[in-house]
């Protein structure tokens, strides 16, 4: 088992839902905590409650798309706590719009947070994780990392790519024998501020035209997103600790997991299907 109590983790997006209740229940286990966000408020938030269950905790504003940023607050991390154990690359964000619809820059928004943000974490942190002889790098990818959904390519494109580096990585560090694990974490359905934020998004944007739409996308989400982060984090944190490679987490994520195993073309058409019937692209969560 790998072990928290002690451990230096640091944890990105840990203002709002998973990745706050990824860092409380850290605190919990008895981490140490370098907890970042962009949204410096939900950070104090998460900051004042770890510190109120007993954590060394130590916060800074990073926005992960900012490489030299990031880079600069490895080396913070590790000043401050003389080493640095696990990192959890956390924080990211959402976009739902058909690919015909989408502009360029829709794609450098969403992969610079949740592909670069990935890349920059673990690159910046590798060489501290290493030295520290025990180390373990975890990347939240999503049950969009094996499933395609319509109006989600940004999204998807993106956790395709996470599971992609992330397995790379598992690899490449067990035939270097350095001493860091890796884990993918595929979470299904979160209940988080995340979907919200990207319908929030579209509105600023003058996206989402009617009520009813804007009503209609808020009600998809609230029925696909369930799970609360809690159970997420201690899902996680209990295949961390296990070393598992690849943590599912939630019943939808399985039940998506196998159903692509078995019907790995024709699950396409068939959401390409429901899609049509609904009058949807293709049938986004
Ligand atoms: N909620 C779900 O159903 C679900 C499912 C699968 C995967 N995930 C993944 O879980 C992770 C956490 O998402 P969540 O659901 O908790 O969403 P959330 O919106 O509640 O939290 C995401 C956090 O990331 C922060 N963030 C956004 N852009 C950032 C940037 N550039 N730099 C630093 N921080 C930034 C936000 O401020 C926010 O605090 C994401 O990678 C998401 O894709 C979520």
């Amino acid at each position: 088992m790998s072990g928290f109590r002690g451990r230096v983790a640091v944890v990105t997006g840990a203002g709002s839902g998973i990745g706050r209740a990824l860092g409380l229940a850290l605190a919990r286990r008895g981490a140490r905590l370098a907890l970042s966000d962009v949204d410096e408020d939900g950070l104090a938030e998460t900051g004042r409650a770890a510190g109120e269950l007993g954590a060394e905790t130590f916060r800074q504003r990073v926005d992960v798309t900012d490489r030299a940023a990031v880079i600069d607050f490895a080396e913070v991390v590790a000043d401050r706590f003389g080493a640095v154990n696990q990192i959890y690359n956390n924080a990211g964000i959402a976009l739902g719009r058909p690919i015909v619809e989408s502009s360029f820059e829709d794609y450098d928004r969403v992969l610079a947070v949740n592909l670069w943000g990935v890349i920059h974490g673990t690159k910046a942190f590798l060489p501290h994780l290493i030295a520290s002889g025990d180390g373990h790098v975890v990347n939240i990818s999503s049950l969009n990392g094996f499933m395609a959904m319509g109006e989600l390519s940004h999204y998807c494109t993106s956790k395709y790519a996470v599971r992609g580096f992330t397995e790379t990585l598992r690899i490449e560090m067990r035939a270097a024998r350095h001493p860091v694990k890796v884990t993918c974490v595929h979470p299904g359905g979160v209940r988080t501020a995340i979907a919200d934020r990207a319908i929030d998004q579209e509105l600023a944007n003058g996206r989402i035209i009617s009520a009813a739409q804007e009503a209609q996308r808020r009600r998809q989400a609230a029925f696909a997103l369930r799970m609360s982060p809690d159970v997420a984090a201690a899902t996680i944190l209990t295949g961390v600790g296990r070393n598992r490679g690849r943590v599912l987490v939630g019943r939808d994520a399985k039940l998506v997991d196998a159903a692509v195993r078995f019907f790995p073309g024709g699950y396409t058409r068939a959401l390409g299907t429901a899609g049509r019937l609904s009058g949807r692209s293709g049938s986004a969560a």
